[in-house]
């Protein structure tokens, strides 16, 4: 059983993954085996195009939508990107921010990570937004200072009522896709940490903020994670790609 009193969260990320039919399958299967369950909130994120396809699928359902990255304008020149309107468009609910994929192969800064925070804002979505640590910088000791300048960067200028709106995602970069798990302990060491970095903000704000743990989280470490005061749900990569393993997850966590 969790232990936080803050609603269940559970979102797969599912990178870059999936034809249309086959989001709209693994969609269709996370949607009916979640069908029964009252005790957490269920995301999926699709890839761009099939965004829209999945949304129109898990409409009026318990599934809620998000998208991976957006753009921090809302139209223009800008060649290749996506807004956050038009995400809202397509039908989503949330959206992926500053993902430690994206940090790293794709160069996005902190700052950028603040204005698509605000866009999204803008637009009605709630950020997803994501901050983490690599290993050189937990072995150096630096693990709590880098999880402060990504949450405080990320945060500027956020009004605390649109703070509200929004999740952290702790996702030390050494966990995704390695297998390697942080301990429950290492997690909600950086999780309270992060709550009371909110917390200075918006006291109120922080004790209803939801932290996700994202890190080769699986159904079989699920609930120890879910134990701690300050893990309130997952962002899961690999495990959200089977059905079965992704639901099994949910049930094990909520
Ligand atoms: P894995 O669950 O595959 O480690 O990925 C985690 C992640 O990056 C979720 O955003």
């Amino acid at each position: 059983m969790p232990s936080s009193p803050r609603r269940p969260f559970f979102c797969g990320n599912w990178k870059l993954n999936g034809t249309i039919a086959e989001s709209l399958a693994l969609a269709t299967d996370v949607r009916n085996g979640v069908a029964t369950l009252r005790s957490a909130d269920v995301v999926v994120a699709p890839s761009f195009t099939a965004l829209h396809a999945v949304a129109q699928r898990l409409e009026d359902g318990p599934v809620a939508v998000a998208a991976q990255n957006c753009h921090f304008e809302d139209k223009g020149a800008f060649t290749g990107e996506v807004s956050a309107p038009q995400l809202a468009d397509a039908g989503c609910k949330y959206v992926i921010l500053g993902h430690s994929e994206r940090r790293q192969l794709f160069g996005e800064v902190d700052a950028a990570v603040n204005l698509k925070a605000k866009a999204a804002l803008r637009a009605g979505l709630a950020p997803i937004i994501c901050v983490g640590e690599t290993l050189a910088e937990r072995d150096a000791g630096e693990t709590l200072g880098r999880v402060q300048a990504q949450v405080d960067a990320a945060l500027a200028g956020i009004s605390n009522p649109e703070l509200a709106k929004c999740l952290i995602a702790y996702e030390p970069v050494w966990a995704i896709g390695t297998g390697r798990t942080a301990t429950p302990g290492q997690a909600q060491e950086v999780h309270a940490f992060i709550r009371a970095r909110v917390a200075a903000k918006d006291a109120g704000v922080a004790a209803s903020l939801r932290i996700l743990y994202g890190g080769s989280m699986k159904p079989d470490n699920v609930r120890a994670l879910m134990a701690e005061a300050d893990v309130d749900g997952g962002l899961v990569g690999g495990a959200s790609l089977q059905a079965d393993s992704f639901v099994r997850m949910v049930k094990e966590g909520s």
